[in-house]
């Protein structure tokens, strides 16, 4: 039994290919559980095999009732999926070189060669998936490539400098920065963090644009970066570097341990909140991540780099706001961005800048670096 899905239509997103990868991994995933126990069970060997591609598709749509609607995709790009589909092997996930090119780095791949397929001259160059990359927002990924030379934005950088020296002394700082897609929000926290990291410990998280379906995932994010968390790391292996970092800091930060742990998908040996209350859970989970870094920034000023705010969880908005009362005398700088379309409704900041053109210099070094497009690096 074959299936067809579409990502892109009839709403596009910037990132479609990359959440058509993470629906393939988790099928992948789900499927082998289940496997596991119709194998058990019935005896039956279940296994599901999934192919991609990235193109220009024709869709025509029958209107079925007022909630549905079904797409009918006309066109070569839905053809060549099918042709991906069918070259890998039970339990695999094959792509096309056009959805490799978008997604390199978010994922990682490997080569599987080339390919004859039909009604294409050239061979195609095919890829297998093997899981997610390390790589997380656009700006990692254009870096892993090599950035082009930085330029201007002379006064923003004055003013964030300005607002980590107040933040040294005593007086936390929230700047925000706000632009349209592209225009460089990243890239000003990139080279910012070049320039201030040696004299202060600098933690990124980032939101995803399907974010909002992700409770608190830019908070563990933060976490797994400050405990130097790896996707090697085991269970066990997490639980020590947890426990250790967060005794060494200090021992009457223990009652914070199983609200860490909880986040963080650890199971606790000694303590479950299993029972309590969502809101008290809740609470007393903020109140922990806040001890946790507030208790750090007596020791070396924090830098907090939260980026892509118009894609986050509520519950990472509500402890923005939690993080907010009292940050004025921690030793904490909150770097935040977004685009002119989100609202930020967890408080006041002591510093926001809108980013409104691309330097001139940034479109005639894109130029210089690539003659077919001036919108990206390539
Ligand atoms: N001042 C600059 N000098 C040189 N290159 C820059 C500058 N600002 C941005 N760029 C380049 O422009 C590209 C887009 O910038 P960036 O990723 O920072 O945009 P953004 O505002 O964060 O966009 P998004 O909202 O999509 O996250 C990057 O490749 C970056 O290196
Ligand atoms: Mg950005």
């Amino acid at each position: 039994m074959a299936s067809l899905l579409f990502f892109g239509a009839p709403i596009a997103h910037e990132d479609h290919p990359q959440r058509a990868l993470y629906t393939a991994l988790r099928m992948q995933e789900e499927a082998k559980r289940q496997a596991e126990q119709l194998r058990r069970q019935h005896g039956i060997n279940l296994q599901i095999r999934v192919g991609m591609n990235t193109g220009e598709v024709v869709l025509r749509s029958i209107r079925k009732d007022d909630l549905h609607t079904e797409y009918t995709p006309i066109g070569h790009s839905t053809s060549l999926a099918a042709r991906m589909e069918s070259l890998a092997t039970p339990g695999a996930i094959v792509v096309s070189e056009h959805t490799h090119k978008l997604t390199e780095g978010y994922f990682e791949f490997k080569a599987l060669g080339e390919t004859k397929v039909k009604g294409v001259t050239e061979p195609l160059h095919i890829y297998e998936v093997l899981g997610v990359g390390l790589l997380r927002t656009r700006l990692q990924v254009a870096a892993q490539h090599g950035l082009v030379r930085f330029v201007g934005r002379h006064s923003e950088l004055a003013q964030l400098k300005n607002a980590l020296e107040l933040t040294k002394a005593g007086q936390g700082q929230i700047v925000a920065v706000i632009g349209e897609p592209g225009v460089g929000k990243s890239r000003l926290f990139y080279e910012f963090k070049l320039l201030s990291q040696s004299g202060s410990l600098v933690l990124e998280t980032y939101s995803v644009s399907h974010g909002k379906a992700y409770p608190y995932l830019p908070l563990i994010e933060l976490l797994k970066n400050y405990f130097q968390i790896t996707v090697q790391d085991d269970e066990r292996r997490r639980r020590e570097k947890v426990g250790g970092k967060v005794l060494m800091l200090d021992r009457s930060l223990e009652n914070t341990l199983p609200y860490v742990f909880a986040l963080l998908g650890i199971a606790d040996l000694a303590f479950s909140l299993d029972q309590m209350d969502p809101q008290i859970r809740r609470r007393r989970t903020f109140e922990a991540i806040k001890r946790l870094l507030v208790r750090e920034s007596l020791n070396q000023p924090l830098e907090l780099i939260f980026e892509d705010l118009q894609w986050l969880d509520s519950e990472t908005q509500e402890f923005l706001a939690f993080l907010n009362e009292g940050l004025a005398t921690a030793r904490i700088l909150l770097l935040v961005n977004y685009r002119p379309e989100y609202r930020p409704e967890w408080g006041s900041t002591t510093y926001s800048t809108q980013l409104r053109r691309r330097p001139k210099a940034i479109l005639s070094s894109w130029r210089r670096s690539c003659r077919r497009c001036v919108s990206k690096e390539c």
